[in-house]
């Protein structure tokens, strides 16, 4: 990828929003569920708590259309504002129409084209990079990123190695154009040479969802977890460490790392590697364990409050495809 060149309009984040499910799913439910443990769960994976939406005609374009709703309510902008919508997901309410296309209509926004953007955890940075050229070309001037995903509706709840992982939950962005804050920019890098170490195989026109397919348990997500930890560890430290130095930026210049939340150790050993101190790391995972998508925006709602003009922030994800990549941005309000 050629070096970046600042361009004269910056995508800058300018609201965010969320939404979280009510029901909690706890470790301790977990041990009544598998053969699994609270201390187990919290030293190897750092979490504590996820969340579920629930079987009650609720997905994700629910999810998302909520936290699209709350990030323009928080900016003061009606629907009709919203020029693109991007929904970064791996559980779309269906494989089509776009989850886009159902948050465009829930919310009103009669003006929006949108897409579905399919980059499983490193789906939020993908779609904030997308999102970014339609401001920066001058193509859009408002423009919803949204993550989202119920991945409770493709776990596998008698597997012990990935149902205490993940949760349900989304996040969304407005982003408009700003002359200096916003993302200046972002490497991404996929590799499908190991597209089988994190999948879910059912349901594609590779093996559409028949009874043999449900009885092989291939609607739900699968993975290879310590290989895959092996190579987020050392690819996400690298991906960021591409981008300070093309940014020539530095870990003391850094006011935030805002890594995918995936596994507490995960993230302790990028931060390292960056030496990143923890009070520049946003953590959040103990709360929520892996909601995909909507891990960064997440976080982002978190600190929110924290954040000032101008801050420097290094977004990185990593995950199934395999995708990964990392993006520098300056914070553009508080
Ligand atoms: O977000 C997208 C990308 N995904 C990731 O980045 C996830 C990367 N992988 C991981 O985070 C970790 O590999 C896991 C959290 C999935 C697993 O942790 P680990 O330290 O790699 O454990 P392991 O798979 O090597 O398993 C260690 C032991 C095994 O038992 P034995 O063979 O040593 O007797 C597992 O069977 O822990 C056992 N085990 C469990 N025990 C209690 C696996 N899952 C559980 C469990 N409760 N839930």
């Amino acid at each position: 990828m050629a070096s970046p060149s600042p361009p004269s309009r910056q995508a800058a984040i300018t609201s965010v929003g969320h939404y979280l499910p009510e029901t909690r799913l706890t470790n301790g439910d977990l041990e009544s569920m598998v053969e699994t443990s609270d201390e187990w769960i919290r030293t190897r994976t750092g979490i504590q708590e996820r969340r579920i939406l629930g079987d009650d005609g609720k997905a994700t374009a629910f999810m998302a259309t909520e936290a699209a709703q709350e990030a323009l309510d928080k900016r003061g902008i009606g629907p009709d504002a919203v020029d693109l919508i991007v929904v970064a997901t791996v559980t779309p309410d269906m494989l089509f129409p776009a989850t886009a296309c159902l948050v465009q209509d829930s919310l009103g926004a009669s003006n929006a084209w949108g897409f579905d953007l399919s980059a499983a955890c490193s789906g939020f940075i993908y779609a904030l990079t997308t999102g970014a050229q339609f401001i920066e070309t001058g193509q859009a001037e408002t423009v919803l990123v949204i993550g989202a995903d119920k991945m409770s509706s493709i776990v596998d709840y008698t597997d012990r190695t990935t149902c205490v992982l993940f949760g349900d939950a989304a996040g969304a962005v407005v982003l408009e154009a700003d002359e200096e804050a916003g993302l200046h920019d972002a490497v991404h890098h996929a590799d499908g040479e190991h597209s089988d170490l994190l999948r879910m195989q059912g349901g594609g026109s590779l093996h559409p969802s028949t009874h043999a397919t449900v009885d092989a348990h291939m609607h739900y997500l699968e993975q290879e977890g310590p290989k895959v930890f092996k190579l987020a560890v050392t690819r996400m430290a690298d991906v960021c460490r591409e981008v300070l130095d093309r940014t020539g930026l530095d870990g003391d210049d850094v006011d935030y790392l805002v890594p995918h939340q995936a596994n507490q150790r995960i993230i302790d050993a990028t931060a390292k590697q960056l030496s990143l101190s923890a009070d520049q790391v946003m953590v959040n995972i103990d709360r929520y364990g892996n909601t995909t998508a909507a891990t960064i925006p997440l976080c982002l709602y978190d600190w929110e409050d924290e954040l000032e003009r101008g801050d420097d922030l290094i977004v990185t994800a990593f995950g199934g495809g395999l995708t990964w990549g990392a993006g520098h941005l300056t914070w553009a309000y508080g």
